[in-house]
């Protein structure tokens, strides 16, 4: 697999009630586009990964609509996979660079979320349950308290567990200037943070936040002595609903998604030095860590809890504050996952830079696990 990312931004993810998609996705795109060195008439196809536009802001059509926003004339497409549209958006790209289809592509995500009723974003989101799980009224946060609870049982999983995945995030991403959240919380204060679906409280919950970011990918290996490769593209799929699934602690999307992109990539998880993974909900990071082969099975939350996945040890995880505390734009969450690997493994992620990584991966899902999307990059030199 011989695809290089030659440039890749994001802007500020948050409540950014006076910013249009247009000049949230044009700021991204734009430095994402000097960062590589190419211009816009150097781009042969443009892929979006975007979820709500149409329900919320009445705006379909944003292959067309993106294309024309960049001034930029050539085939474009959005890609939709729910919270994993990101990841889908990347990996429809890849494929399409490999297929010797197009030199340089361009990858954008973006969803504008904070304009609207909580309420009525709940609801949306749902469209990418079940129409039994939407029918009982579930949400994701609801889903997800499923979860919590089944891996609580199974394994003894503890609700301090799950706010240290919190605390560390929140930690990361007070090191990450575009972060939603960058002030740090403690074990007790997301423990006594509002419940929203019990186990889960306010704390271990991912924000409803706008965003965009954008990546420039090419066949064209970049003159620089350094540069990312992307070594592994891969996506599976898994039940819609979790009433279909034999067991609630684990996304079986995740495991063959992974097991597929490390066999292609030639690596295991062992090698992996920075990983940007779904924590739209606190437990979701620890079932990600044990899906992904970083921890054995039931161990995943006392690891975090000890610190083994915080900044300065061999694996770190979540480094740009993850879902949860960087924010969670869902069209845009894959996309920047990228974003940050990239940034980290070239060097040039400021702050909040860890020392030495030079494989990275990024674990992107959409709803409870119906589709997983994970990308394996790695720094050549
Ligand atoms: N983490 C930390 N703080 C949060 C937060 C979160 N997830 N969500 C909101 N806040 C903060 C707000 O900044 C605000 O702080 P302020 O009073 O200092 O301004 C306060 O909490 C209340 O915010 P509000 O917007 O009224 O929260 P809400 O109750 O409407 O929504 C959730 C909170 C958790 C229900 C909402 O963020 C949510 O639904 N998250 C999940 C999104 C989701 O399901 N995504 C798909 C995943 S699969």
């Amino acid at each position: 697999m011989k695809v290089y990312l030659r440039g890749a931004a994001t802007t500020k993810f948050g409540e950014l009630w006076n910013i249009s998609p247009r000049t949230l996705v044009g700021n991204a795109v734009n430095d994402a586009l000097t960062q590589s060195g190419l211009n816009s008439k150097d781009i042969q196809a443009i892929f979006v990964g975007n979820m709500l536009s149409g329900a919320l802001g009445n705006q379909e059509h944003l292959g067309a609509f993106f294309a024309e926003e960049l001034g930029m004339i050539v085939p474009a497409m959005r890609v939709e996979g729910a919270c994993a549209s990101g990841g889908l958006a990347m990996h429809a790209g890849v494929l399409a660079a490999l297929s010797g289809s197009y030199e340089n592509v361009l990858v954008v995500g973006v969803e504008k979320m904070t304009d609207y009723q909580p309420e009525e974003v709940a609801s949306l989101l749902m469209g990418a349950g079940s129409e039994a799980e939407r029918e009982a009224g579930a949400t994701f946060p609801a889903l997800y308290a499923l979860i919590a609870r089944a891996h609580m049982e199974k394994y003894g999983t503890t609700e301090e567990e799950m706010a240290a995945v919190s605390v560390k995030n929140h930690y990361h991403a007070s090191l990450n200037s575009h972060a939603h959240f960058t002030s740090p919380v403690t074990i007790k204060k997301v423990l006594r943070s509002p419940v929203v679906a019990s186990p889960l409280k306010l704390l271990d919950c991912s924000p409803i936040s706008d965003g965009a970011a954008a990546v420039v990918i090419s066949t064209v290996k970049p003159k620089s002595k350094k540069h990312v490769a992307i070594v592994a593209s891969s996506v599976s799929t898994d039940t819609l609903g979790l009433s279909e699934r034999h067991d609630l602690t684990t996304l079986q999307s995740a495991v063959r998604a992974s097991s597929n992109a490390y066999e292609i990539a030639g690596i295991g998880p062992k090698d992996v030095d920075v990983a940007e993974v779904h924590d739209c909900f606190t437990i979701a990071e620890i079932i990600a860590m044990e899906d992904l082969g970083f921890f054995p099975r039931g161990i995943a939350g006392k690891s975090i809890l000890e610190g083994e996945t915080r900044i300065g040890k061999k694996l770190v995880v979540n480094i740009s504050g993850g879902l949860k505390a960087s924010g969670h734009p869902v069209g845009a969450t894959g996309v920047k996952q990228i974003v940050e690997t990239y940034q980290q493994l070239l060097g040039i992620a400021g702050p909040k830079q860890i020392q030495g990584a030079r494989v990275g991966l990024t674990h992107n899902v959409g709803g409870s696990g119906a589709t997983a999307v994970i990308h394996i990059l790695a720094l050549q030199s």
